[in-house]
Order: C-alpha cells, then sequence, then structure tokens
C-alpha cells in the first residue's frame, strides 16, 4: 500500500507513460497486456541532415516547440512510433522525448549519424570501427535508455547496400550490434532490442538477414545476433498489390522468422502525390502475421520529395495532400484488433545456427568470426561512458502548438495541441478528437482506383473553419473510437 502511493505520487507530478515494449521471439509485446504491438511509424528529421549540426547542438528532438507541433499532428494521422536517425546524445531531449510519451508514440533511434567517425563505414569498415566510435554509439544508449517510449535502437542504417560491401561489413556489423547490446546489458535497467536497418537490396537482403539473426557457437546470450531486423523498401509504388509490388517475395523471406521484422522505411514517391495503398496489405492479413508494421519516409519535406508536412524555418508548417492520403488509410485499418493480438505462448521458430550454407549469394560474407573489440572499448563497456548524458522524463506544462499550421489550401488549423494519453496508452487514430478536425466531403485518397488522388481540402463551403480537414473515411473510425469510449 504504501509503496503503491508512493508511485501514485511520484507519477502525480509527471505525464502518464507509455509501457516499455519487449522482444518475445518474432514479436513486440506490451509485457503488462500480453498483446502484439505493430509500429505505425513515420521519419521524423525536420531539416534533413541539416536538422543534425554538431556544432550548433541541435539535433531532430532539441527543440520542444517543433515536437509539440509535430507530436499534435502525427498525433491526429494516428501514428505510434516515430523513426529518429541522427541524434546528438550531448544534447537535452526530454521535453521532446516526453512529449513524444505523453502522445502515446515510442521512438526507434539510430546510434549513428553519418559524419565522420559517427558510424561504421560501407567501404574498409576496420577504419571506422574504434573506441571514440563505440563511446559514441553507447553515449546515444544512455541518452535514451531511460525514456519508457525509447523502443529500440538500430545498429547501422544501410552499411551494406551491394554485393562489395556483403564481403567486408557483415562482421563488423554483427560485431557494432554485439558490443550495444553489451552496453546495454551493463548499464540499462531494462533490455532495448537492438537490431540492423537493411537496404532493400533483392540480390543480399535474405543473406543479411540471415547473417544477423543466426546463432552463433560461442556467443553468451547471443549477444552479437539481432534483436529485430528491418529493411528500407520502396517497391510499393502507386496503386500496386502484393504480388506486383513483390511483397510477396518478402513474405516468403521471413515468414518463420525468429525475431520481429518490419519496414524501417516505406512510401514510394513515384507517382506523387502518393495514396499509400501498401498500408491495408502491411497491416493485412497477408503480411501483419510476418511483419510488425513498419515506418513512413518521412515526415517533413525535403530536398528529395517524400514529405508529408511542409515545415518553414518560423515553425510554421503546412499539410501536404500525402498527410491526408495516408491518414485516411491508416483510419481504415481496425486499430483494436491490430493491437490487440494475443501470440502464442510458446514460439515455433527458432534461428538457424550460423553456417556458411545461409548463404546463397556469390561473395557475400560467410565469415563468422567476429572482430573482438577495438583497443579502450571494454573499459568503457564496463565502466562506462563518462560523463553519461542519462535521459529522463520531464513535466511538460502546455500543450497548445504555438506556430500556425494550415492544411493544403491554406486554411489555418485551430486549437491544434497534443492531447496527453493516460497511463499505458498507445496512440491511436481518434485519440487527439481535441483538436480542430473536421470531414471534409471527398472520399476518394486512395480507396484503391488508380485515378489521381484528390484529398479533401476546405474549399468546400460546409467546412468549419479551422479544422484539419480529414477524409470522411477517417472522420467514420473517430466516430467509432468516441463511441467505444462513451
Ligand atoms: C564519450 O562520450 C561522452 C558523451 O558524449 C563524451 O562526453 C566523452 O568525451 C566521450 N569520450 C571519449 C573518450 O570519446
Ligand atoms: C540463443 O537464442 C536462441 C533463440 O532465441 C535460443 O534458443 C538459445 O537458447 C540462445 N542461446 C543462448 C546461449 O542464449
Ligand atoms: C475491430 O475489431 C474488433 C476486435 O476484433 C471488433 O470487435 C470490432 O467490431 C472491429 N471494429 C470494426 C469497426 O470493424
Ligand atoms: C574473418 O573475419 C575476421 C575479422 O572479423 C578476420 O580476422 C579473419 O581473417 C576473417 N577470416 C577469413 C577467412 O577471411
Ligand atoms: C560488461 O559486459 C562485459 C561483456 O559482456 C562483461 O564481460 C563485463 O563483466 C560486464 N561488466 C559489468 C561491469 O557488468
Amino acid at each position: 500500500m504504501l509503496m503503491h502511493s508512493a508511485l501514485l505520487a511520484l507519477s502525480a507530478t509527471l505525464a502518464a507513460a507509455v509501457q516499455p515494449l519487449e522482444v518475445k521471439d518474432e514479436h513486440f509485446i506490451n509485457p503488462t497486456t500480453g498483446n502484439r504491438f505493430q509500429i505505425v511509424g513515420v521519419a521524423y528529421q525536420p531539416g534533413g541532415s541539416a536538422g543534425y549540426d554538431k556544432e550548433a547542438g541541435i539535433d531532430p528532438l532539441s527543440d520542444p516547440d517543433i515536437c509539440l507541433r509535430d507530436a499534435a499532428l502525427l498525433q491526429i494521422m494516428g501514428v505510434n512510433t516515430i523513426r529518429v536517425y541522427n541524434v546528438n546524445p550531448d544534447v537535452n531531449h526530454d521535453k521532446c522525448a516526453s512529449i513524444f510519451n505523453a502522445a502515446g508514440m515510442y521512438m526507434v533511434l539510430d546510434v549513428n549519424s553519418p559524419l565522420v567517425g559517427d558510424s561504421l563505414t560501407s567501404w574498409n569498415p576496420w577504419e571506422s570501427y574504434y573506441a571514440a566510435y563505440l563511446n559514441r554509439t553507447f553515449a546515444v544508449v544512455e541518452a535514451f535508455k531511460n525514456y519508457p517510449n525509447t523502443l529500440a535502437f538500430f545498429s547501422g542504417n544501410e552499411v551494406l547496400n551491394n554485393e562489395d560491401t556483403g564481403a567486408t561489413v557483415p562482421p563488423y556489423m554483427r560485431a557494432v550490434t554485439r558490443d550495444v547490446k553489451n552496453y546495454i546489458k551493463n548499464h540499462s535497467s531494462r533490455p532495448i532490442p537492438v537490431g540492423y536497418s537493411a537496404a532493400d537490396v533483392r540480390e543480399i537482403l535474405a543473406d543479411t538477414y540471415h547473417y544477423f539473426q543466426c546463432t552463433l557457437k560461442g556467443d553468451d546470450d547471443n549477444m552479437s545476433r539481432g534483436d529485430i531486423f528491418a529493411l528500407n523498401s520502396y517497391s510499393w509504388c502507386a496503386d500496386s498489390s502484393f504480388e506486383k509490388a513483390s511483397y510477396d517475395d518478402l513474405v516468403k523471406i521471413f515468414t518463420g522468422t525468429s525475431a520481429p521484422v518490419f519496414f524501417s522505411e516505406y512510401g514510394c514517391n513515384t507517382p506523387s502525390p502518393r495514396i499509400f495503398t501498401e498500408v491495408g496489405t502491411i497491416y493485412g492479413p497477408k503480411m501483419n502475421t510476418v511483419f510488425s508494421g513498419g515506418v513512413v519516409y518521412e515526415y517533413t519535406q525535403e530536398e528529395n520529395n517524400y514529405g508529408l508536412v511542409e515545415m518553414k524555418k518560423d515553425g510554421s508548417a503546412t499539410l501536404m495532400k500525402d498527410f491526408l492520403s495516408l491518414t485516411n488509410q491508416y483510419s481504415k485499418l481496425n486499430f483494436t484488433e491490430l493491437q490487440g493480438q494475443k501470440p502464442a505462448s510458446t514460439s515455433t521458430t527458432k534461428p538457424p545456427a550460423c553456417d556458411s550454407k545461409l548463404i546463397t549469394s556469390t561473395g557475400f560474407s560467410s565469415n563468422f568470426t567476429l572482430p573482438v573489440l577495438p583497443p579502450g572499448a571494454k573499459e568503457i563497456i564496463d565502466g562506462g561512458v563518462k560523463p553519461a548524458p542519462v535521459g529522463k522524463l520531464v513535466e511538460i506544462k502546455d500543450w497548445k502548438v504555438k506556430f500556425p499550421v494550415k492544411n493544403p489550401d491554406g486554411s489555418t488549423i485551430t486549437n491544434l495541441a497534443v492531447k496527453p494519453l493516460a497511463d499505458d496508452t498507445i496512440n491511436s487514430p481518434g485519440t487527439n478528437t481535441e483538436s480542430n478536425t473536421q470531414e471534409g466531403t471527398d472520399t476518394g485518397t486512395g480507396t484503391g482506383t488508380s485515378s489521381s488522388p484528390s484529398p479533401s481540402v476546405s474549399k468546400d463551403a460546409a467546412v468549419r473553419p479551422g479544422a484539419v480537414v480529414l477524409p470522411a473515411v477517417a472522420m467514420g473510425a473517430f466516430a467509432v473510437v468516441a463511441g467505444f469510449a462513451i
């Protein structure tokens, strides 16, 4: 009793927290409910690569006003996870992490950045594998390990991208995975899954997956094995299909997986604007038993033209048509069903033992002798990063968005705010109905026809001023959720 009230007193000062998730066999699991978790994610790197600036001390999670604006919009979409590529362990992320936590969203973090010394290189990987590099990756672990909404770390992203790099990188990539996992084991109060985010290069994809998933003799507790496996895939373009987009081949590769597999990026942008018809397939019965969802690339509009939202330097933002199309597709999913699956208590899938027979493409490494730790690294794994930039949840006092945000037609959205969710609540479409959302009249967005999508915008006279004009399908889902709540 005493402990309970002490806990209550503690939690009263902070917003509620999401439940830290665990990996069990091939699933992400919420340990309190036993429910399987499916990633409904968006890649989050406002400012693109320039959004990470070591000297200026900025990264995508350093400005709480920006995070608040984006968390409110992502909450309306129904997103439950963001992927953040380039973080600086030495800047403070407490407010942004607390905002996304309160909004019911998890974070998948890359421990690397593209700057020299911040990642393993594709060419001559041994030249980039040294203690100062590892110290930085461990510092990222320190920075994020205490946030309950830290879902996973990527130990690498597309470091292997063709047959040449397949010949040399795998042992080094698996070694970095081992080192980050050892660091977490020594210095984190909970296990946080670590794995690799692969380029969808079909010639080497299966080999890459097998190389990172197999179990290695003499490897205590599978420390070098990936806890998860993810791929960046752009094979579904326009109004494609399971077969046409060769998603069927992906399902073949990963059926029977012993670790969670998901898309760490998807969302081909040719043609544009996008209609995101892959969403129904990714979360549908053909895929959702094998895949644990995916991450759409990407939140902000940058030069490469994959955005959902245009953001200006002054903090103002405008929703793009893609924002509405994706929101519409998410709204057609049954989240109660999707996030309520109870996996079998004992999994039948076991990873294979590492063996050169697992490797099928010529030239891909079948060398399972991993490099030993570089000089000086063992001391850091044992004694910890010094100083350790450990983050923590903090109180957020004001949930109102401070910047003007507009619909695609230029009308301003009013009352935009993050709605902090109750303890252990994951975001889904319909949680944030307090922000001004309004049904449009056009339901034609990406409903499966290949005609050019035309999301509802607020040109219609019937539309309430100041609303996010969501497609009618989305509003239908909101109504269903509200109905349950009453
Ligand atoms: C290790 O990382 C911490 C945190 O970023 C930093 O302060 C420290 O200088 C680094 N140490 C070395 C030896 O690179
Ligand atoms: C390695 O992982 C496999 C699959 O999870 C498990 O069966 C095996 O017991 C593990 N081995 C060790 C040494 O932890
Ligand atoms: C969603 O799935 C749940 C659980 O399977 C079911 O009870 C509910 O009727 C479904 N909702 C809709 C709108 O289909
Ligand atoms: C295998 O890789 C290790 C480094 O990880 C290296 O020392 C060893 O020489 C390689 N073996 C072969 C046969 O190439
Ligand atoms: C840290 O991990 C390494 C490798 O697993 C282990 O040998 C060492 O004893 C651990 N150190 C501490 C302080 O736990």
